[in-house]
């Protein structure tokens, strides 16, 4: 076990774990964007940031891991101002409307990201930018990521003015798990952005449909089509929403599935991240399979 303090609090973790299980092991709740449970993390939001005594530079608590005696200030003056920056860059520059946390966070840093100006609209040439040809900004409104939503397949869309580029869906399609390798990340710098191999649209592109990606994205950059439609006819109701268990019918590996119901109606499917073998991930069949379930008419007399 290895012995640290966490805001003046002694605490103690195994070897190997994080500055953020210790602060969890101690109850503080330290905002993460980029961090996901089921992947290694990729340390590139930088929402998490603490103060470690000695250290010349914030470290992300995600990823930096804990070594005895280690003396860790998570809410210091310092570490505040660089959340909220964080905070207000990410929310003037990316539609953070689907992000499920970002209120809470943008509230508890006092985070100001309207004082950029007026988000700037759709662009529907950012997906083609080369590196090195960037568009003057105005001045009058904030850079943004927005560009028009793709919707290209019957499964799920595509919305990456809500991207933070957090890496995730790209280590979920790739190494990490997926090894299908349809996504990566184009351009450089503020024209980063998640693209298709030559930006083909997802029919054309080297993607299997698994839809892990999708279950990995924390902003709803990626989400089912049932309820993208839904949210568009303001016909989302996540309150109301039953959440059931059950086995995939499809094969006998077994993934749990978990069925979101609204309306007597399954409008999207997720799996459990805790589960030892499918880690929150499935195949299409198991993902996007479930409409037969609803199928009044089946076709025979
Ligand atoms: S659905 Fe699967 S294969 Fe397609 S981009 Fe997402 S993770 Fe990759
Ligand atoms: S699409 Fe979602 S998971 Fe992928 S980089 Fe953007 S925010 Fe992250
Ligand atoms: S959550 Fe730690 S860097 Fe993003």
């Amino acid at each position: 076990m290895v012995e640290l303090e966490v805001d003046g609090r002694p605490v103690k973790v195994f070897e190997g774990q994080t500055i953020l299980d210790a602060c969890r092991k101690v109850g503080i709740d330290t905002p993460t964007l980029c961090y996901g449970e089921t992947l290694e993390p990729a340390n590139v939001c930088r929402v998490c940031v603490v103060e470690v005594e000695g250290a010349r530079v914030l470290a992300p608590a995600c990823s930096r891991k804990v070594e005895a005696g280690m003396k860790v200030r998570t809410d210091s003056e310092r570490v505040r101002h660089s959340r909220k920056l964080v905070l207000e860059l990410l929310a003037s520059s990316v539609d953070l409307s689907t992000t499920p946390v970002a209120p809470d966070y943008l509230a508890r840093y006092a985070a100001e990201p309207e004082r950029f100006g007026p988000q700037a609209p759709p662009d529907p040439g950012r997906d083609r930018r080369r590196t090195g040809h960037h568009v003057e900004p105005d001045g009058q409104m904030a850079a943004t990521v927005h560009v028009p939503v793709k919707i290209d397949n019957d499964l799920y869309v595509r919305d990456y003015s809500k991207c933070i580029l957090c890496y995730k869906c790209v280590d979920a399609c790739g190494e990490q798990y997926q090894n299908t390798f349809a996504i990566h990340v184009a351009g450089r710098g503020f024209d980063a952005r998640i693209s298709t191999e030559y930006v083909a649209e997802l029919p054309e592109s080297a993607c299997v449909y698994c839809g892990n990606c999708i279950a990995v994205c924390p902003t709803g950059a990626l989400m089912f089509r049932s309820e993208h439609e839904l949210r568009e006819a303001g016909a989302w109701h996540e309150d109301e929403q039953t959440v059931t268990q059950t086995i995939c019918p499809y094969c006998g590996v077994g993934c749990n599935l978990e069925l979101h119901v609204q309306d007597n109606t399954i409008v999207k499917v997720t799996s459990p991240d805790d589960h030892d073998v499918t880690r929150g991930n499935l195949c299409i069949k198991g993902r996007f399979g479930f409409q037969h379930v609803q199928a009044r008419d089946t076709g025979t007399d």
